[in-house]
């Protein structure tokens, strides 16, 4: 971090944040709450031309960069235009993402090959463009996307779960090859958020033997009611505590639905462990 004070003057610092997807849903909303405690802010997307509302508003905070996380060469071009603008980058947000729903039989090679694209070989992209520059600097944060569903799974979101779920583990491992050169990391788990990625979602073609299962979930997703869905604004404000904590976790969950499913996920595998205990223990023999 720099040692500028911070214009909201709520901390002595500014940072500077290298946001992925930060045009929509909860990376917008993160960008914005960034540029508002008046930290730098390089915005990546698409199609940047929807932040520009934004970009004109804090100009000189703010570095738009078209970028499809798929892209490594175009990542690691946006990380260079971000050390020449704001000389540093303090919190990496592996956000951009989308969804794929429908049975793992149902989804094509192709659609479980592009959700792998940007979910997970998008996410190593911008770990192999920003890390050296963390590794440098002794300092940084990375805040790596998943979901509740990196934790748990229901008929329907196979595929967006696999894609989670590899985060997770590609980051209990990093954790620990990081933290020795100075960086945190912490897994932003969100429950229900109201962005646009129930339109972003990709749905599988569809087989009648999952009617009453993945059909049945998707109903009742389509029934939820809108209070269901938290607001991006306020998984935006948990984050932000995750990164002004002196020990942020390692996973954060956001919303009490998402805590609630991930808390029964890990108690039914710790029991059935249990369950398991004498056949599992049983294999402890050496091999004659
Ligand atoms: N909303 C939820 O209920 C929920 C729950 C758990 C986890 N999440 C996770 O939260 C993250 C943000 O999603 P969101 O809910 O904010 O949805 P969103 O409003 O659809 O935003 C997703 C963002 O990712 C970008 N993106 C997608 N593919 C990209 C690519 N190949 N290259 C660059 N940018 C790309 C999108 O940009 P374009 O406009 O260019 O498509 C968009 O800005 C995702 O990782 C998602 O899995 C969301």
């Amino acid at each position: 971090m720099t040692s500028t004070a911070a214009a909201t003057g709520t901390r002595s610092t500014v940072r500077t944040w290298f946001i992925t997807g930060a045009t929509s849903g909860i990376g917008r909303a993160l960008t914005t709450a960034a540029l508002g405690r008046g930290d730098n802010v390089t915005v990546l997307a698409r199609r940047t031309e929807q932040f520009s509302d934004l970009a004109t508003e804090h100009a000189e905070r703010v570095l738009l960069i078209d970028t499809d996380v798929r892209d490594a060469e175009s990542v690691g071009a946006a990380v260079q235009r971000t050390l020449d603008r704001f000389g540093r980058i303090d919190v990496v947000a592996n956000n951009a993402g989308f969804g794929v729903f429908g049975a793992v039989e149902e989804a094509s090679d192709a659609q479980a090959r592009a959700i792998f694209d940007t979910n997970v070989f998008g996410v190593l992209n911008v770990l192999r463009a920003t890390l050296p520059v963390l590794r440098k600097q002794r300092s940084g944060h990375l805040l790596q996307g998943s979901s509740y569903y990196g934790q748990t799974a229901h008929p329907g979101v196979g595929m967006l779960a696999a894609t989670k779920y590899a985060v997770e583990g590609l980051t209990d491992a990093l954790v620990g090859e990081v933290a020795p050169l100075g960086i945190k990391v912490t897994l932003v788990e969100p429950g229900p958020t109201a962005t646009a990625f129930l339109s972003n979602l990709d749905v599988a073609a569809t087989d009648s033997d999952y009617d009453q299962t993945v059909r049945e979930v998707q109903r009742a997703i389509g029934a939820l009611p809108a209070e269901a869905f938290n607001a991006p604004e306020r998984v935006a404000t948990a984050i932000l505590a995750a990164v002004d904590a002196e020990q942020p976790p390692l996973r954060l969950a956001t919303g009490s639905a998402a805590a609630r499913d991930m808390r029964a996920a890990l108690q039914a595998r710790l029991d059935e462990l249990d369950t398991w205990a004498e056949v599992t223990n049983a294999v402890d023999t050496p091999a004659a």
